[in-house]
């Protein structure tokens, strides 16, 4: 008889001689132990994402600090988070983006307990924004793009101007790499310089064609308490960009309910607070303050848009105005 005991063979061949009987009856009774607690562990894993998914099917409101309703916490890989009003007509994300989920935000909704809503309507597209990263800290996607509601507007950065076209082409994996991205790569509003904070600190100029020069190096000191002011901000304007999880998670929830907390205690007026935070979203996000991209380097990794020449790069995105023509884009040939 041998007398190297071996746990492997223990297991594998309970016939094995080497095994006597009473070892063996212990051996089942841990097994028997491991699969009971295993059993237990899965029902108390499910019986979260259950009563979740109850709850918002029947719209039912959770105890909280005020009465809205409670998004689905179950994740899709990739989601879209629309900053809407009530009257939006948001059905062009179902007819041609059926593959994301959506979450549309109604700042402006009066029964708060039916829709997605802000628990104040300040600031634009930035509460609604903060209000998506709060609500679904810990259930985020790997990938979340945070856009206003319509589908065609003037600085949605294609030929057509329509975000379907942005959204579809979007490269997922570069979000993922960078962590924030600008749905807009075009510099035209915003790049190299839009804000000169450091300055007007310095020199306190009159410029009230700019109430958000005037009030960015106050309200940067308030957001950024850290942060030395910076000379230059700039970054292509508007709004709209894609967030890796990873990214959003570098930062503590404590620290976006902080932010939201400034935009609702602001006096600032909308217009101005929703402003200061367009030009601070990619610091916000760990972008140095003048973050813009060369134009080609931008288009080939944020939309796969390689090779383009100096020409299609001229005519990527072009300036017409705050206002598309009317019946946009059916009037894009005649409007040419
Ligand atoms: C919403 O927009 C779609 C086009 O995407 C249109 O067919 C539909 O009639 C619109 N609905 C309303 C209520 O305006
Ligand atoms: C890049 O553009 C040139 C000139 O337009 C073209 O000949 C070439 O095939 C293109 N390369 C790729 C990879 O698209």
């Amino acid at each position: 008889m041998r007398l190297s005991y071996s746990p492997l063979r223990a297991c594998v061949s309970p016939r094995d001689a080497s095994v006597p009987p009473r070892s063996r009856i212990f051996i089942y009774l841990g097994l028997a132990v491991t699969f009971l607690l295993l059993s237990y562990q899965l029902i108390l894993d499910r019986a979260p994402s259950i009563r979740t998914r109850w709850t918002t099917i029947q719209g039912i409101i959770v105890a909280g600090d005020d009465d809205r309703f409670v998004p689905e916490a179950i994740p899709a890989e990739k989601e879209l988070v629309f900053a809407a009003m009530e009257a939006s007509n948001i059905s062009w994300v179902e007819e041609h983006l059926s593959d994301w989920k959506t979450n549309i935000y109604r700042a402006d909704a009066k029964h708060k307990d039916a829709v997605l809503t802000v628990p104040v309507n300040k600031g634009n597209e930035a509460m609604v924004y903060l209000t998506y990263i709060i609500d679904r800290y810990w259930s985020l996607p790997e990938v979340s793009v945070f856009l206003h509601g319509g589908r065609y507007q003037w600085h949605v950065d294609n030929p057509l101007y329509d975000s379907v076209i942005s959204i579809s082409h979007l490269n997922l994996d570069f979000v993922q790499e960078a962590g924030y991205v600008n749905l807009r790569c075009a510099w035209s509003v915003g790049c190299p310089t839009e804000l000169e904070p450091a300055r007007y600190l310095r020199e306190r100029p009159e410029d009230s064609g700019h109430p958000t020069a005037v009030e960015y190096p106050d309200r940067y000191m308030e957001l950024f308490p850290r942060a030395e002011v910076p000379e230059v901000v700039g970054t292509p304007c508007c709004s709209q960009f894609a967030l890796s999880k990873k990214k959003i998670h570098e930062q503590s929830l404590e620290h976006y309910v902080r932010l939201q907390r400034w935009l609702m205690d602001t006096n600032l007026d909308a217009g101005i607070s929703g402003r200061i935070l367009e030009y601070s979203w990619h610091m916000i996000f760990g972008k140095p303050a003048q973050y813009c991209l060369d134009q080609r380097e931008c288009y080939c990794r944020t939309y796969s848009y390689c090779n383009m020449t100096d020409s299609d790069i001229q005519k990527q995105w072009i300036w017409r105005g705050l206002q598309l023509p009317e019946g946009w884009p059916e009037q894009s040939e005649t409007a040419d």
